[in-house]
């Protein structure tokens, strides 16, 4: 049986969140506010994960080895890592969504796929969305594990056969290369991570490998682009920030549009800030 992702509550540093017949509890440093439901609601959770002493889960043997959910449609296989993460990032939804209109309006528009590079790329979710709507993705991550997770995620989506180049590399390396080819791309997408290890241990800082990324990626943007997703989840930038650095890179033409991503559960269910977006549209 596959289901959904709802936020259940959250508060005093935790969240409370359904993966399908899964609850979990994990930590949430944005929670300050106090939780809503009772603490025999919360002790009601599948499986706790904690970060003091050391990262942990209870309950661990009562989750699936793989489950899988919908999110608007895309299936997604989910497992519990010893990191606390699950495979996927539910609050991009609003911009898979996004991915996912502006993929269909572009080759309706220019009567060929759009070409979508995707980078930090993890489980796929944006690569899932830009190959639904029947784009060209190129799909860039450095670990070997996270591009065969992406992989069966494809292929729970019907998705094996389509034009989806699969990339093990250190993001900056591969743009480095793409540029040398001469290739561009109509929509790049990036999550890059606060701190993250390329294929050879290459070391990614955000705040400083942020802006030559940023330079590297207008190199390859295309004649007639789409434009740029940027995301992350790094408090100090924040939406204001992402979009300074879109518009020092790619100027006043266009529109640029940022916010904050969200978890979301049912309407009266307080929001999560989790992380921030912004987007130059062409
Ligand atoms: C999606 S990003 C970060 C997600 C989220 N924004 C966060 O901060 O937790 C994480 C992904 O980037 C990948 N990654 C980290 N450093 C990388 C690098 N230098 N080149 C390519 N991929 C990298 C990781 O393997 C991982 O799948």
């Amino acid at each position: 049986m596959t289901q959904g992702y709802e936020l259940l509550d959250s508060g005093a540093f935790q969240k409370l969140e359904r993966f399908g017949d899964v609850v979990l509890s994990r930590p949430c440093a944005q929670a300050v506010w106090r939780q809503t439901l009772s603490p025999i609601q919360w002790q009601k959770a599948t499986a706790t994960f904690f970060r003091d002493g050391g990262n942990q889960w209870r309950g661990r043997e009562r989750l699936p080895g793989t489950w899988e959910i919908q999110v608007d449609g895309t299936r997604f296989q989910l497992s519990s890592t010893d990191f606390g993460h699950l495979g996927i990032f539910p609050e991009q939804r609003d911009q898979w969504r996004r991915i996912r209109e502006v993929c269909a309006g572009f080759k309706k528009k220019y009567g060929r796929p759009a070409r979508v590079l995707n980078l930090f790329a993890y489980s796929g979710g944006s690569t899932l969305a830009a190959a639904l709507a029947g784009a060209d993705v190129c799909h860039v991550d450095a670990s070997k594990g996270m591009v065969d997770w992406a992989r069966k995620n494809a292929t729970l989506n019907g998705l094996e056969e389509k034009p989806i180049r699969w990339i093990v590399d250190d993001v900056t390396k591969f743009l480095e290369r793409e540029h040398r080819r001469e290739r561009s791309y109509d929509l790049i997408i990036l999550d890059p991570p606060s701190y993250g290890r390329g294929a050879k241990g290459e070391i990614f800082k955000i705040e400083n490998d942020l802006p030559p990324l940023l330079a590297l990626i207008g190199k390859l943007i295309s004649p007639e682009p789409l434009g740029v997703l940027l995301s992350c989840h790094t408090p100090e930038l924040t939406p204001i920030s992402l979009h300074h650095l879109l518009l020092q890179q790619f100027g006043a033409q266009g529109t640029l549009e940022q916010g904050e991503m969200q978890l979301r559960g049912a309407a009266e269910v307080l929001s999560v800030p989790s992380g921030g977006f912004c987007w130059w549209l062409a």
